[in-house]
C-alpha cells in the first residue's frame, strides 16, 4: 500500500473512531449535516474542555502579566474595517464551468485546469471575502450588516485601554481570550482541521518595541515547551516554520507545524505584530491606545507578540499523535482479537482519566462509592459491564490513561488494582495512597 493510501487509512480510523466513540461528527447530520461544521459529542466535548482549561492556567492562571477576557463574536463592524479584514481578508477563487465545482486558486495544482473533471473551462478568479455577515436589528439592509469575528484577536486590542486601566497592568503584559471564531472557508476539509465555526485560543503580549524580538523568544520558547511537556509532543511529531515573507509591519513569526495523517499543518503560529494593531484601531476609532511610561516620561504605542492556536487543531492534532493499533498487546491480556486499537492520549487531556471496574456485580456497591469519591478529583468513567479484558478494551479505544479494578481481595486489603494504558502493567495500591499515586502519574 502506498505512503499516501495508509495515510488516508489512517485518517479514516480516526474519523470513524470519533464518530463511533462520540467524540466529533457532523453537526445536523439527519439533515445531512452542514459542510465544515462539526458537533463534539460526550467524550469529544470532555477533552476539549480539558484543553481549553490546560491553555488557560498555562498562559492566565499562573502568570500574574497576562489577564483574560470574554468578549462578544459581533462586534462593531469598524472593528473589521480597522483590521483590514473587510477590504483583504479574501481568497482568489476560480469556478469550473464543466461540473461546478469552486476552487481556492493558491491550491489548484494548476490554475488553469479544474482539479475535479480536468475540464479547463473556468471562469476568472475573483476574490471571495471569508467574513460571515449577519444582520442586527429588524432590518436587513446595509446599515444593519455585522460580522461574526474571523479571529479572537481583534476585541483584545479594541478592549487594550478598559483591561489595562481595570487591572492597573504595566507593560509588559498580555491579554488572552478562548472563544469560537468564523470563516467562510471555500472549502472545508481534512476532518475538522479547517472548518466554518471554530475556537481561537489567542493570546496578545504587549511590550515596548524594544524588547519585542526578546519578549518574541521567550513566547516561543514557551509554546514549545508546553507542547512537549504538557502534550508529550516528541520532535518528529512537530516542527517549526520560519515566515520569509513577513506582513509589512511584522518583525517575525513562525508556525508551529504538526504531522497530520494528511501531511505537516499549521497548529500555531507566534507572531511579532509590532505596533500596526493598535494603531489602525487608533486611527479608525479616533481614541489614543497609546501607553504612558511614568517611569521614563513618554508615550508609546505597545508593540504586540501574539500567540494563536485553534483548539479544535490542537484536538486533531493530538488524536493524530495519539491514534495506535497494537497487535503485540493482545495476547499479554489474554484476548483473542487481533489487534488492540488505542489512543495514547496525554492523562491531561484525556476525557477519560481513569475507568473504575468492579471485578463482579457484586462489588458494585463499594466500587460506586470509590468511584463516587475519586469522580471529584479526577475524569472518571464507571463500568461495570462485560468481562475486564472487554472493559480495558472500551477504555484503551477512548485514551483511558488508568482502570482501576475493585476485586474480592479489595474487600480485605483496600487496595485496587491500576492497569497503565501503555504499558499494560499493573500495580496494586492502597486506597489511602490512590489520590496522591493517580496525581503524580497525571502530573497534575
Ligand atoms: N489572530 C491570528 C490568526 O487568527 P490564523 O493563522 O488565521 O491567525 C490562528 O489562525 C490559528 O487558528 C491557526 O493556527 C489554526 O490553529 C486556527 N484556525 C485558523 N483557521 C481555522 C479553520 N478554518 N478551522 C480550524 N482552525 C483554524
Amino acid at each position: 500500500m502506498s505512503e499516501e493510501c495508509k495515510n488516508q487509512e489512517r485518517m479514516d480510523k480516526i474519523v470513524s473512531l470519533c464518530k463511533r466513540r462520540g467524540f466529533i461528527f457532523p453537526s445536523s447530520e439527519i439533515y445531512g449535516g452542514i459542510n465544515g461544521f462539526w458537533d463534539y459529542g460526550p467524550y469529544g466535548s470532555r477533552m476539549k474542555r480539558a484543553i481549553e482549561a490546560l491553555w488557560w492556567h498555562e498562559m492566565v492562571e499562573t502568570r500574574d502579566n497576562v489577564e483574560g477576557l470574554d468578549s462578544t463574536i459581533i462586534c462593531h463592524p469598524q472593528v473589521w474595517k480597522a483590521s483590514g479584514h473587510l477590504d483583504q481578508f479574501s481568497d482568489l477563487m476560480t469556478d469550473c464551468k464543466h461540473c461546478k465545482m469552486r476552487h481556492r486558486v493558491d491550491q489548484m495544482p494548476d490554475p488553469t485546469t479544474c482539479p475535479n473533471c480536468g475540464s479547463q473551462d473556468l471562469t476568472e478568479p475573483r476574490e471571495f471575502n471569508l467574513m460571515m455577515k449577519t444582520y442586527v436589528g429588524p432590518v436587513f439592509d446595509d446599515e444593519h450588516v455585522a460580522y461574526l469575528r474571523a479571529e479572537t484577536c481583534q476585541p483584545i486590542f479594541v478592549d487594550f485601554q478598559q483591561v489595562r486601566i481595570a487591572t492597573r497592568q504595566k507593560l509588559p503584559f498580555g491579554i488572552a481570550q478562548i472563544g469560537k471564531a468564523f470563516r467562510n472557508e471555500i472549502n472545508p476539509r481534512n476532518f475538522t482541521f479547517r472548518s466554518r465555526e471554530f475556537t481561537q485560543m489567542e493570546m496578545e503580549f504587549f511590550c515596548d518595541g524594544e524588547q519585542g524580538m526578546e519578549w518574541f523568544e521567550y513566547w516561543k520558547e514557551q509554546r514549545i515547551k508546553y507542547y512537549r511537556e504538557k502534550l508529550q509532543f516528541k520532535d518528529d511529531f512537530f516542527r517549526i516554520y520560519v515566515h520569509e515573507k513577513l506582513a509589512h509591519y511584522a518583525k517575525a513569526a513562525i508556525d508551529i507545524e504538526v504531522k497530520f495523517p494528511f501531511g505537516w499543518g499549521e497548529l500555531e503560529g507566534v507572531h511579532h505584530r509590532g505596533t500596526w494593531d493598535l494603531s489602525r484601531h487608533s486611527e479608525y476609532s479616533g481614541q489614543d491606545l497609546q501607553y504612558v511610561d511614568h517611569d521614563n516620561n513618554r508615550k508609546i504605542m505597545p508593540t504586540v507578540i501574539e500567540t494563536s492556536v485553534g483548539l479544535d487543531r490542537t484536538l486533531l492534532a493530538i488524536l493524530s499523535n495519539a491514534y495506535d493499533e497494537d497487535s503485540a498487546a493482545t495476547k499479554k491480556e489474554g484476548m483473542d482479537e487481533d489487534i488492540r486499537v488505542v489512543l495514547h492520549l496525554p492523562p491531561l487531556v484525556a476525557p477519560v482519566q481513569l475507568a473504575v471496574l468492579p471485578q463482579s456485580k457484586k462489588l458494585s456497591e463499594n466500587a460506586e462509592k470509590l468511584y463516587r469519591d475519586l469522580n471529584r478529583h479526577f475524569r472518571c468513567e464507571y463500568d461495570v459491564t462485560g468481562s475486564i479484558g472487554k472493559r480495558y478494551r472500551r477504555q484503551d479505544e477512548i485514551g483511558t490513561p488508568f482502570c482501576l479494578t475493585f476485586d474480592f481481595d479489595s474487600l480485605n486489603d483496600n487496595a485496587v488494582t491500576i492497569r497503565d494504558r501503555d504499558t499494560m502493567l499493573q500495580d496494586r495500591i492502597n486506597i489511602t495512597r490512590l489520590r496522591d499515586y493517580l496525581e503524580e502519574k497525571i502530573g497534575l
